[in-house]
């Protein structure tokens, strides 16, 4: 986690470096996110990806992709709340939750599963308080995209996450309440002078419950 802010602050200081998975508008953002926005590149191992691909695939396939709806922040998607699982999924989002939620925090049991197609994208967006407590632990596979953190009180404050398939990035307290995030469109999917191409991509997102409410039955 450190290590990724590390890599950034490094690349920062060395232009031209492989940039790690971090970059921001200065080191004063990327103080400020650390620990709070957190990138595990290689969270999944082949055989992970390859388990959670094969199980998603064809329950998102029998939906259609979805458009144009002007009030929605995501465009161009198909989704489906999950419960239910393979023991081997079941294994692998144990780890995610182990990795990114104390163990007391409470968590929503449905994981929220989102295909965006290769045109589609999501649009910044903080989430609603309502439907999601203080932290955000999303899976990407199949493509690589660009997260954009954007300071919702000041535009110029900003922080990009390099997803790349079976990484898991972590949003929690300021990256999560005071930073809007989105993922880029595949024209302006760029990581610095990075070109990320933008392919179908599937994340695989848990999230706390909100603050204050009771925790799911065991
Ligand atoms: C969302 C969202 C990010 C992702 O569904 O609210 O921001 O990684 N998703 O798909
Ligand atoms: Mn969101």
């Amino acid at each position: 986690m450190v290590w990724s802010s590390q890599r950034a602050l490094g690349a920062l200081r060395a232009p031209g470096a492989w940039p790690g998975w971090l970059r921001g508008s200065g080191p004063a953002v990327l103080r400020r996110l650390r620990g709070a926005a957190v990138v595990r590149p290689g969270f999944l191992s082949a055989a992970e990806e390859e388990t959670l691909k094969r199980e998603l695939d064809p329950e998102l396939r029998r939906r259609r992709y979805e458009y144009d709806h002007w009030d929605e922040a995501i465009h161009g998607f198909r989704e489906t709340e999950k419960s239910h699982w393979s023991e081997a999924s079941q294994a692998i989002l144990q780890r995610v939750r182990a990795a990114a939620f104390p163990p007391a925090l409470a968590q929503f049991p449905m994981v929220h599963v989102l295909d965006l197609h290769q045109n589609g994208y999501i649009k910044p967006h903080v989430d609603s308080i309502k439907f999601c407590g203080s932290i955000i632990a999303g899976l990407s596979l199949l493509s690589p995209s660009v997260m954009r953190l954007v300071d919702t009180q000041d535009p110029q404050e900003w922080l990009e996450l390099l997803l790349e398939p079976g990484s898991l990035y972590i949003l929690r307290g300021p990256a999560r309440y005071n930073f809007s995030h989105q993922i880029l469109r595949d024209e302006e999917s760029f990581f610095g002078e990075h070109r990320v191409p933008r392919g179908r991509r599937i994340s695989v997102i848990c999230r706390s419950l909100p603050e204050g409410e009771p925790g799911p039955p065991n």
